[in-house]
């Protein structure tokens, strides 16, 4: 059966619920998300969201740190109007419930974290994002104009392709009427119509082996926007995040919060030698990507598996208050942090890259909106600045409800789309071809398009998956639709998107970073439109 809303939002994290709570105020909200309600990145973000509380921090200081990060590729009006609404946003956030820690006078307890000049990170202990989730969760629970569909995949946005009207990358005024959308219990795909629909499926971790990411991080609404020939950019820019917690056989990594360096924990190698201050002044500070590049290589160096992390030097209260998650965790393996080194590794762990979009969170295609880390606002240009995506999300989300409640009024559902196409598939019954596809692209991603890239190795990445795109192709075409193997598809997808913007970037630049191109060239835009 068909549904009808206002606006129709696909997924359930910060971007998402922000959305929702501000559309419901204007029209019916659907939110649909494919696993349970909470299920997201966002509740696992640690460190906090980077704003402008006090003085001596300034607007313009931290535009000019996330400038500096985005290695000359943000876009300055997009990083402007961003941290000049921090503020507002995040007192917001406050208003919905969230408890930032604060200290004894009452003030927002402000932590830094690499490539940031000064404290300006508000955080709950740390586990920020769970605070975050939480706290929007209750809001959206209690709003009788949302209404919230859990297990839900979306599968595909409906645009002038399902109407039989050829549309390409050139074609101007693709519009978005809703989305098809697996409904676990009929086991069917249901049509959700929607005069406008907010993209907010967060990131694309999973696409590799060894990843901070939550297993729904699976890159489907950059795919879905892609596959409907709307424009993507920058998806060679992932970032890995330096440390992980090196725990081979847990999956995903747990997370050691750059908050922690930024209280004073110096990364080390097996010598116990401070090694970053060969790499950088900033030393354990310096921008993630320097970091996690510096790593990689002490790592090749010495032939080991990972290094450590010293926080053993902090005070005790230091990391029973701010850090008691981290603490209690690696307790549970069997290391006590105020005496021994955490071991250590990178893992990736966000995506600068995704669907593009305006100033408003407005896409390519008419009628749909992207916020969060699928969206690619021009913010992070080729790393992001720490702490900077919770507060992305708050800010696009945000802008693009006040554009969209200016668009609705001449917006009209359109009735002619047709149900989902089920003919000629039948039950798959080899679940291995998934699930060994699945980890074949990770082991792909992992070791040729990861830290340190090369033409070899990107060609390598490109030929191979190949082979795993016809393989899944085929293999979608003839089966009954079952969420699995919707999101290899879009992985596959992504990694496509991955290698292909990696091969055209003919440089060294931020997160991306070439043995055969090792400088910068001058004049190198965002890469755009993959094919
Ligand atoms: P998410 O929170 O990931 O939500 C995506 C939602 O979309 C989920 O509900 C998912 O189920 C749903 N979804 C996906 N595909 C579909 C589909 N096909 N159909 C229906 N639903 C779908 N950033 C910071 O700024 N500060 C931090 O301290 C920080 N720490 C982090 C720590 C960790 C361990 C991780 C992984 C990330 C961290 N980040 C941090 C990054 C930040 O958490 C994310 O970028 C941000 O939370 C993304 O929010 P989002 O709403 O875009 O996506
Ligand atoms: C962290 O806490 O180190 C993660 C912060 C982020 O990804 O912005």
């Amino acid at each position: 059966m068909r549904k009808k809303v206002d606006f129709l939002v696909i997924g359930s994290g910060i971007a998402g619920l922000c959305f929702a709570l501000k559309a419901a105020n204007y029209g019916k909200v659907c939110i649909v998300t494919k696993s349970n309600i909470d299920d997201s990145s966002t509740k696992y973000a640690q460190g906090g969201i980077a704003a402008v509380i006090y003085h001596p921090d300034t607007y313009e200081k931290h535009i000019k740190d996330t400038m500096i990060a985005g290695d000359e590729l943000s876009d300055r009006k997009i990083v402007e109007l961003t941290i000049r609404e921090s503020t507002a946003r995040v007192h917001e956030l406050v208003e919905w419930g969230v408890n930032f820690d604060r200290t004894a006078t009452g003030r927002f307890a402000l932590a830094r974290e690499g490539g940031h000049s000064e404290f300006r990170v508000l955080h709950h202990k740390d586990i920020t994002g769970l605070e975050i989730e939480q706290k929007l969760i209750k809001a959206v629970m209690m709003n009788e104009n949302i209404e919230m569909l859990e297990n839900h995949l979306a599968v595909e946005i409906i645009t002038q392709h399902h109407l039989g009207i050829e549309v390409s990358r050139r074609t101007e005024h693709i519009t978005c009427y809703g989305s098809y959308v697996y409904n676990p219990n009929t086991k069917r795909v249901q049509t959700i119509l929607s005069k406008i629909t907010m993209m907010a499926t967060g990131g694309i971790g999973t696409v590799y082996g060894n990843t901070t990411n939550p297993p729904i991080a699976t890159g489907d609404g950059i795919s879905m926007v892609y596959r409907a020939k709307g424009a993507v950019a920058g998806m060679e820019f992932v970032q890995f995040h330096p440390t992980s917690l090196y725990n081979p056989t847990e999956s995903p990594s747990f997370l050691i919060t750059e908050a922690m360096r930024g209280s004073g924990a110096i990364l080390k190698d097996d010598a116990g030698n401070d090694f970053m201050k060969k790499y950088d002044p900033r030393g354990s500070l310096a921008p993630r990507d320097i970091v996690a590049r510096a790593i990689d290589n002490e790592m090749k160096l010495q032939g080991c598996d990972h290094v450590w992390l010293d926080a053993t030097h902090l005070s005790k209260d230091e990391i029973f208050n701010h850090f008691p998650n981290i603490y209690a965790k690696c307790l549970s393996i069997g290391i006590d942090i105020t005496k021994a080194c955490i071991p250590v590794v990178p893992a990736a762990h966000y995506s600068c890259g995704g669907i593009k979009t305006n100033e408003w969170g407005a896409t390519s295609i008419r009628h749909l909106f992207a916020s969060g880390e699928c969206a690619s606002t021009g913010l992070h240009g080729a790393n992001r600045l720490a702490s900077n995506s919770l507060l992305e999300a708050l800010v696009f989300s945000h802008r693009a409800c006040l554009k969209a409640i200016d668009e609705i009024p001449q917006i009209d559902f359109c009735n002619s789309i047709p149900e989902w196409d089920t003919s000629g598939t039948v039950l798959n019954e080899e679940m291995v071809l998934i699930t060994q596809t699945r980890k074949e692209l990770q082991t792909i991603m992992i070791n040729y398009v990861g830290i340190v890239r090369s033409n070899l190795r990107l060609q390598r990445a490109f030929d191979r998956l190949e082979i795993l795109y016809r393989e899944t192709e085929e293999l979608y075409k003839r089966s009954i639709l079952i969420p699995e193997i919707c999101e290899l598809r879009n992985m596959i997808n992504i990694g496509y998107l991955i290698i292909k913007n990696a091969i055209d970037r003919k440089e060294s630049r931020g997160l991306h970073y070439s043995l055969d191109y090792p400088e910068h060239r001058e004049g190198n835009p965002v890469t755009r439109d993959a094919l």
